[in-house]
Protein backbone atom coordinates (compact mmCIF):
# COMPACT_ATOMS: atom_id res chain seq x y z
CA UNK A 1 0.00 0.00 0.00
CA UNK A 2 0.67 3.58 -0.29
CA UNK A 3 2.96 5.03 2.81
CA UNK A 4 0.67 5.89 5.31
CA UNK A 5 -1.76 3.56 3.97
CA UNK A 6 -4.85 6.14 3.65
CA UNK A 7 -7.65 7.27 2.23
CA UNK A 8 -7.53 8.57 -0.91
CA UNK A 9 -8.01 12.53 -0.77
CA UNK A 10 -8.93 15.53 -2.72
CA UNK A 11 -7.29 19.44 -2.22
CA UNK A 12 -9.10 22.19 -3.39
CA UNK A 13 -6.78 25.07 -3.93
CA UNK A 14 -8.33 27.92 -3.46
CA UNK A 15 -6.70 30.73 -5.76
CA UNK A 16 -5.53 33.68 -5.62
CA UNK A 17 -4.21 32.58 -2.37
CA UNK A 18 -0.62 33.56 -0.65
CA UNK A 19 1.91 36.62 -1.57
CA UNK A 20 0.41 39.72 -2.25
CA UNK A 21 1.98 42.50 -4.37
CA UNK A 22 2.61 44.69 -1.01
CA UNK A 23 3.93 41.46 0.74
CA UNK A 24 6.42 40.95 -2.44
CA UNK A 25 7.39 44.50 -2.49
CA UNK A 26 7.98 44.95 1.15
CA UNK A 27 10.52 41.50 1.17
CA UNK A 28 11.89 42.61 -2.12
CA UNK A 29 12.58 45.73 -0.53
CA UNK A 30 14.51 44.28 2.63
CA UNK A 31 16.48 41.96 0.30
CA UNK A 32 17.58 44.78 -2.11
CA UNK A 33 18.83 46.92 1.24
CA UNK A 34 20.91 43.99 1.97
CA UNK A 35 22.44 44.21 -1.14
CA UNK A 36 22.67 47.32 -1.88
CA UNK A 37 23.97 48.39 1.45
CA UNK A 38 25.16 45.44 3.26
CA UNK A 39 23.91 43.55 6.22
CA UNK A 40 23.08 44.30 9.19
CA UNK A 41 19.87 46.09 7.58
CA UNK A 42 17.34 46.77 10.63
CA UNK A 43 13.59 46.27 10.11
CA UNK A 44 11.18 48.07 12.37
CA UNK A 45 8.42 45.39 13.54
CA UNK A 46 8.06 41.95 11.23
CA UNK A 47 8.91 43.10 7.78
CA UNK A 48 5.91 41.18 7.09
CA UNK A 49 3.82 39.07 9.76
CA UNK A 50 4.98 35.72 8.38
CA UNK A 51 7.54 33.87 10.42
CA UNK A 52 9.45 31.50 7.88
CA UNK A 53 9.53 35.20 5.70
CA UNK A 54 11.04 36.97 9.05
CA UNK A 55 13.66 33.80 9.62
CA UNK A 56 15.05 33.64 6.18
CA UNK A 57 15.74 37.37 6.31
CA UNK A 58 17.16 37.83 9.33
CA UNK A 59 19.63 34.80 8.22
CA UNK A 60 20.80 37.20 5.49
CA UNK A 61 21.54 39.79 7.93
CA UNK A 62 18.20 41.53 8.61
CA UNK A 63 17.94 42.71 12.44
CA UNK A 64 14.10 42.63 13.36
CA UNK A 65 13.75 45.23 15.94
CA UNK A 66 10.59 46.65 17.83
CA UNK A 67 11.58 50.30 18.39
CA UNK A 68 13.61 52.77 16.61
CA UNK A 69 15.52 53.18 19.70
CA UNK A 70 17.22 50.00 18.84
CA UNK A 71 18.60 51.01 15.86
CA UNK A 72 22.22 52.79 15.76
CA UNK A 73 22.28 56.20 14.39
CA UNK A 74 22.44 56.84 10.81
CA UNK A 75 21.56 52.75 10.22
CA UNK A 76 19.34 51.74 7.23
CA UNK A 77 15.70 50.71 8.61
CA UNK A 78 13.11 49.25 6.76
CA UNK A 79 9.34 50.18 7.62
CA UNK A 80 6.85 47.01 7.88
CA UNK A 81 4.45 46.61 4.87
CA UNK A 82 1.53 47.58 7.66
CA UNK A 83 2.75 51.46 8.20
CA UNK A 84 4.29 53.72 10.75
CA UNK A 85 2.14 56.59 12.42
CA UNK A 86 4.06 60.06 11.74
CA UNK A 87 6.17 60.20 14.97
CA UNK A 88 8.04 56.98 13.98
CA UNK A 89 8.62 58.72 10.53
CA UNK A 90 9.95 62.06 12.83
CA UNK A 91 11.57 60.35 14.99
CA UNK A 92 13.77 58.44 12.51
CA UNK A 93 14.30 62.04 10.96
CA UNK A 94 15.52 63.34 13.88
CA UNK A 95 18.02 60.32 14.63
CA UNK A 96 19.14 60.94 11.21
CA UNK A 97 17.72 57.40 10.18
CA UNK A 98 18.53 56.16 6.48
CA UNK A 99 14.87 55.30 6.13
CA UNK A 100 13.48 52.60 3.65
CA UNK A 101 9.52 52.64 3.70
CA UNK A 102 8.21 49.18 3.20
CA UNK A 103 4.41 50.29 3.79
CA UNK A 104 1.92 48.61 1.48
CA UNK A 105 0.96 51.83 -1.17
CA UNK A 106 -2.60 50.62 -0.37
CA UNK A 107 -1.98 51.04 3.64
CA UNK A 108 -0.68 54.37 2.54
CA UNK A 109 -3.67 55.12 0.80
CA UNK A 110 -5.53 54.80 4.11
CA UNK A 111 -3.09 56.96 5.62
CA UNK A 112 -3.65 59.97 2.95
CA UNK A 113 -7.66 59.48 3.49
CA UNK A 114 -7.23 59.73 7.33
CA UNK A 115 -5.04 62.73 6.80
CA UNK A 116 -7.54 64.26 4.36
CA UNK A 117 -11.04 63.50 6.37
CA UNK A 118 -9.48 64.89 9.23
CA UNK A 119 -7.77 68.07 7.66
CA UNK A 120 -11.59 68.63 6.76
CA UNK A 121 -13.04 68.79 10.01
CA UNK A 122 -14.38 64.96 10.13
CA UNK A 123 -14.48 62.97 13.10
CA UNK A 124 -13.06 59.44 11.40
CA UNK A 125 -14.17 56.47 12.49
CA UNK A 126 -12.07 53.78 11.72
CA UNK A 127 -12.94 50.17 11.74
CA UNK A 128 -10.12 47.77 12.58
CA UNK A 129 -8.50 45.37 14.96
CA UNK A 130 -7.01 47.02 18.07
CA UNK A 131 -3.47 46.64 18.42
CA UNK A 132 -2.96 45.97 15.17
CA UNK A 133 0.15 47.45 14.05
CA UNK A 134 -1.36 48.98 10.63
CA UNK A 135 -4.35 50.53 12.73
CA UNK A 136 -1.51 51.56 15.52
CA UNK A 137 0.13 53.68 12.33
CA UNK A 138 -3.24 54.91 10.73
CA UNK A 139 -4.56 56.26 13.98
CA UNK A 140 -1.36 58.04 14.12
CA UNK A 141 -2.35 60.54 11.55
CA UNK A 142 -4.91 62.42 13.14
CA UNK A 143 -5.27 60.32 17.03
CA UNK A 144 -7.79 63.75 17.86
CA UNK A 145 -9.85 63.45 15.27
CA UNK A 146 -10.58 59.48 15.00
CA UNK A 147 -11.99 56.47 16.91
CA UNK A 148 -11.19 53.17 16.59
CA UNK A 149 -14.13 50.58 16.88
CA UNK A 150 -14.20 46.68 15.56
CA UNK A 151 -17.59 45.56 16.32
CA UNK A 152 -21.18 46.86 15.81
CA UNK A 153 -21.23 46.92 19.42
CA UNK A 154 -18.54 49.14 19.36
CA UNK A 155 -20.75 51.54 16.86
CA UNK A 156 -23.46 51.62 19.13
CA UNK A 157 -21.61 52.39 21.89
CA UNK A 158 -19.74 55.09 19.71
CA UNK A 159 -19.51 58.94 21.07
CA UNK A 160 -18.98 61.85 19.10
CA UNK A 161 -18.53 65.79 19.42
CA UNK A 162 -22.06 66.45 17.70
CA UNK A 163 -22.79 68.57 14.51
CA UNK A 164 -19.28 67.38 13.39
CA UNK A 165 -19.11 65.48 9.98
CA UNK A 166 -18.56 61.83 10.17
CA UNK A 167 -16.32 59.48 7.83
CA UNK A 168 -14.96 56.05 8.26
CA UNK A 169 -11.80 54.13 6.93
CA UNK A 170 -11.37 50.99 7.33
CA UNK A 171 -8.04 48.60 8.39
CA UNK A 172 -7.04 46.81 4.73
CA UNK A 173 -7.32 42.76 5.90
CA UNK A 174 -10.33 42.70 7.74
CA UNK A 175 -13.47 40.10 6.68
CA UNK A 176 -15.59 42.05 3.65
CA UNK A 177 -18.81 40.66 4.48
CA UNK A 178 -18.21 41.47 8.53
CA UNK A 179 -16.93 44.52 7.63
CA UNK A 180 -20.29 45.13 5.73
CA UNK A 181 -22.15 45.23 9.00
CA UNK A 182 -20.40 47.53 10.83
CA UNK A 183 -20.27 49.65 8.42
CA UNK A 184 -24.44 49.69 8.18
CA UNK A 185 -24.45 50.06 11.71
CA UNK A 186 -22.08 53.24 11.14
CA UNK A 187 -24.75 54.29 8.46
CA UNK A 188 -27.87 54.03 10.40
CA UNK A 189 -26.34 56.18 13.48
CA UNK A 190 -24.73 58.45 10.99
CA UNK A 191 -26.97 59.10 8.19
CA UNK A 192 -24.46 61.52 6.43
CA UNK A 193 -22.08 58.95 6.51
CA UNK A 194 -18.36 59.63 4.09
CA UNK A 195 -17.50 56.85 2.43
CA UNK A 196 -13.62 56.11 1.41
CA UNK A 197 -13.51 56.94 -2.38
CA UNK A 198 -12.94 53.36 -2.50
CA UNK A 199 -12.72 50.51 -0.56
CA UNK A 200 -9.72 50.29 2.28
CA UNK A 201 -10.06 46.44 2.07
CA UNK A 202 -7.84 45.70 -0.12
CA UNK A 203 -7.61 43.45 -3.46
CA UNK A 204 -5.76 40.19 -1.63
CA UNK A 205 -8.27 40.52 1.30
CA UNK A 206 -10.80 40.29 -1.07
CA UNK A 207 -10.12 37.80 -4.01
CA UNK A 208 -8.22 35.34 -0.57
CA UNK A 209 -11.96 35.79 1.18
CA UNK A 210 -14.02 35.17 -2.06
CA UNK A 211 -11.33 32.30 -3.28
CA UNK A 212 -12.21 30.17 0.19
CA UNK A 213 -15.60 30.91 -0.01
CA UNK A 214 -16.47 29.32 -3.01
CA UNK A 215 -14.87 25.92 -2.11
CA UNK A 216 -15.87 26.03 1.45
CA UNK A 217 -18.90 24.41 1.00
CA UNK A 218 -17.37 21.46 -0.75
CA UNK A 219 -14.55 21.20 1.98
CA UNK A 220 -14.88 19.22 5.41
CA UNK A 221 -11.80 20.86 6.38
CA UNK A 222 -9.77 23.89 5.71
CA UNK A 223 -6.46 24.85 6.14
CA UNK A 224 -5.10 28.33 5.98
CA UNK A 225 -1.23 28.31 5.50
CA UNK A 226 0.01 31.53 7.62
CA UNK A 227 1.20 32.99 11.29
CA UNK A 228 -0.83 33.55 14.01
CA UNK A 229 -0.84 37.34 13.82
CA UNK A 230 -1.17 37.96 10.56
CA UNK A 231 -4.78 39.54 10.05
CA UNK A 232 -5.66 38.32 7.23
CA UNK A 233 -4.69 34.96 7.20
CA UNK A 234 -6.74 34.65 10.75
CA UNK A 235 -9.91 35.95 8.80
CA UNK A 236 -9.91 32.91 6.32
CA UNK A 237 -10.09 30.69 9.46
CA UNK A 238 -12.66 32.20 10.69
CA UNK A 239 -14.60 32.52 7.31
CA UNK A 240 -14.90 28.87 7.58
CA UNK A 241 -15.48 28.13 10.70
CA UNK A 242 -18.65 30.87 9.78
CA UNK A 243 -19.28 29.05 7.19
CA UNK A 244 -19.51 25.28 9.13
CA UNK A 245 -16.60 24.02 8.35
CA UNK A 246 -13.60 23.41 10.66
CA UNK A 247 -10.18 25.36 9.78
CA UNK A 248 -6.91 25.13 11.03
CA UNK A 249 -4.29 27.92 10.83
CA UNK A 250 -0.92 26.43 10.70
CA UNK A 251 2.80 28.05 9.57
CA UNK A 252 3.85 24.81 8.04
CA UNK A 253 3.23 21.32 6.91
CA UNK A 254 4.80 20.24 10.27
CA UNK A 255 2.26 21.89 12.52
CA UNK A 256 -0.83 19.40 10.70
CA UNK A 257 -2.02 17.18 13.15
CA UNK A 258 -3.03 13.69 11.97
CA UNK A 259 -6.37 13.52 13.65
CA UNK A 260 -7.62 16.70 11.51
CA UNK A 261 -7.53 14.06 8.76
CA UNK A 262 -9.99 11.17 10.17
CA UNK A 263 -12.64 10.72 8.04
CA UNK A 264 -11.68 13.52 5.95
CA UNK A 265 -11.63 13.31 2.26
CA UNK A 266 -11.93 16.79 0.68
CA UNK A 267 -9.42 19.42 2.00
CA UNK A 268 -9.91 23.34 1.30
CA UNK A 269 -6.24 24.96 1.28
CA UNK A 270 -5.76 28.21 1.05
CA UNK A 271 -2.71 30.72 2.52
CA UNK A 272 -2.62 34.15 3.37
CA UNK A 273 -1.31 37.11 1.93
CA UNK A 274 2.27 36.96 3.93
CA UNK A 275 2.92 33.06 3.37
CA UNK A 276 5.02 31.86 1.03
CA UNK A 277 3.57 29.59 -1.75
CA UNK A 278 6.24 27.44 -1.34
CA UNK A 279 4.80 26.38 2.23
CA UNK A 280 1.65 25.68 0.83
CA UNK A 281 3.08 23.06 -2.12
CA UNK A 282 4.85 21.46 1.18
CA UNK A 283 1.65 21.10 2.58
CA UNK A 284 0.34 19.50 -0.49
CA UNK A 285 3.47 17.07 -0.54
CA UNK A 286 2.93 16.54 3.39
CA UNK A 287 -0.59 15.16 2.82
CA UNK A 288 0.33 12.98 0.33
CA UNK A 289 1.95 11.09 3.26
CA UNK A 290 -1.72 10.26 4.56
CA UNK A 291 -2.67 8.88 1.35
CA UNK A 292 -2.98 9.80 -2.17
CA UNK A 293 -3.78 13.19 -2.80
CA UNK A 294 -5.70 14.57 -5.86
CA UNK A 295 -5.53 18.50 -6.29
CA UNK A 296 -7.91 20.76 -7.60
CA UNK A 297 -6.70 24.19 -8.56
CA UNK A 298 -9.63 26.31 -8.02
CA UNK A 299 -8.91 29.70 -9.60
CA UNK A 300 -11.42 32.32 -9.13
CA UNK A 301 -9.84 35.70 -11.11
CA UNK A 302 -5.82 36.00 -11.79
CA UNK A 303 -4.02 38.73 -9.77
CA UNK A 304 -2.09 40.90 -11.60
CA UNK A 305 -1.66 44.00 -9.35
CA UNK A 306 2.44 44.93 -9.23
CA UNK A 307 4.16 47.88 -6.77
CA UNK A 308 7.43 48.72 -7.93
CA UNK A 309 10.19 49.20 -5.11
CA UNK A 310 10.57 53.05 -3.90
CA UNK A 311 12.91 55.01 -6.11
CA UNK A 312 15.97 54.67 -3.38
CA UNK A 313 16.13 50.72 -4.56
CA UNK A 314 15.58 50.97 -8.14
CA UNK A 315 18.79 50.06 -10.30
CA UNK A 316 17.29 52.48 -13.24
CA UNK A 317 16.81 55.61 -10.61
CA UNK A 318 19.69 57.13 -11.96
CA UNK A 319 18.95 56.58 -15.49
CA UNK A 320 17.12 59.49 -17.37
CA UNK A 321 13.69 58.32 -18.31
FE1 LIG B 1 -1.06 45.55 0.88
FE2 LIG B 1 -3.29 44.17 1.00
FE3 LIG B 1 -1.03 42.93 0.87
S1 LIG B 1 -2.83 46.11 2.03
S2 LIG B 1 0.37 44.25 1.96
S3 LIG B 1 -1.88 44.26 -0.72
S4 LIG B 1 -2.75 42.32 2.10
Amino acid sequence: GHAGGGVERRVLLAGPRSFCAGVERAIDIVEQALEQRGAPVYVRKQIVHNATVVDELAERGAVFVEELDEVPDHATVVFSAHGVSPAVRQEAARRGLDVIDGTCPLVAKVHAEARRFAARGDAVVLVGHAGHEEVEGTLGEAPESMALVSTADDVRELELAEGRPVSYLTQTTLAVDETAEVVDVLREKFPSLQEPPSDDICYATTNRQAALQAVVDESELVLVVGSENSSNSVRLVELSRRAGVPAELIDRAEDIRPEWLEGVRTIGLTAGASAPPALVTEVVTWLGAFGPVHVDEREITRETVFFELPSVLRGDAQRAT
